[in-house]
């Protein structure tokens, strides 16, 4: 059992995995307080080193978590995760598990993966400012790693919801059991790591190999509700680009 600061407790995958990783001591923070949750603004920099203390990980959620104005994103996303790492150096924490997203790397194409599907570590390209902003949270764990050893696994989630929700979903879906199976592998994982967040969906076509190297063996498949969100149309940018409709939306506006 661990010691582990979630952020963003009170959020969607927050409270999914706060059902599923009870085994463990989870002090749940958000800047949404309430129901077992404390109150805490990743950008406040006394009060995260203040929570970091003692816990043995920390797994940041907390965040906006879809495309918004520029200044919010490196506010909210960059500026919170610089302050979670520097916290968890500063309270001796070895270990941090970031929320990235598959929208750092947004406009990769089906045609950019090989036989064993698009790499976990392709090079950030994201498809708006909140992909950038994930990608700017890699980076920061990159250097917080090579500068300070601490271990930093960032998870290029694709779409985690209690079910598929879409014929995009039949590729992206991460399932909540899978999420917390990441979670819990990234919880050993040592170095610094780029892992896709998917669950096991036959139609999956970013790489396992990440996953498999730190442990994670998914369990769900989306292809058991492929006919009740329908067949994706292959030809069109949002099931060809990694961030499905993203790229299409305005920069800075709403999604
Ligand atoms: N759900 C997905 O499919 C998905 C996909 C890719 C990445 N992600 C990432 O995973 C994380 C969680 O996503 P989610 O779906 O649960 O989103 P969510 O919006 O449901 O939850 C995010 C939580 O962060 C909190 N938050 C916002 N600003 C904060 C601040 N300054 N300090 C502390 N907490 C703050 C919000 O109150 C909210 O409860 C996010 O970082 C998101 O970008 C999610």
């Amino acid at each position: 059992m661990a010691v582990i600061l979630l952020t963003g407790a009170s959020g969607s995958i927050g409270q999914m995995l706060r059902q599923r990783l009870g085994h463990h001591e989870l002090r749940l923070t958000d800047v949404r307080a309430g129901n077992g949750v404390e109150a805490l603004d990743v950008t406040h920099a006394a009060a995260v080193e203040r929570a970091c203390r003692g816990a043995d990980a920390i797994v940041h959620l907390g965040g906006i978590a879809g495309e918004g104005p520029f200044e919010d994103v490196l506010d909210v996303n960059v500026r919170g995760t610089e302050r979670v790492l520097q916290a968890a150096h500063d309270a001796g924490v070895p270990r941090v598990v970031l929320a990235s997203s598959n929208h750092a790397a947004g406009l990769y194409e089906r045609g950019d993966a090989g036989p064993a599907g698009l790499a976990d570590d392709v090079p950030p390209r994201p498809d708006s400012y909140y992909g950038w902003s994930k990608a700017a949270m890699e980076a920061l764990g990159r250097l917080y790693h090579d500068r300070y050893g601490i271990h930093v696994s960032c998870l290029r989630i694709g779409s985690c919801a209690e079910e598929p929700e879409n014929p995009r979903d039949l590729s992206a879906w991460l399932s909540p059991g899978d999420a917390a199976r990441l979670v819990e592998a990234a919880l050993t994982a040592t170095g610094w790591r780029l892992v896709w967040g998917v669950s096991a969906n036959t139609r999956r076509w970013w790489s396992e190999e990440g996953g498999r190297a730190i442990g994670y063996r998914p369990r769900d498949d989306a292809e058991r509700w492929a006919a009740k969100v329908g067949e994706p149309d292959l030809s069109a940018p949002e099931h060809r680009l990694v961030g499905g409709t993203m790229p299409e939306s305005p920069l800075g506006g709403p999604t």
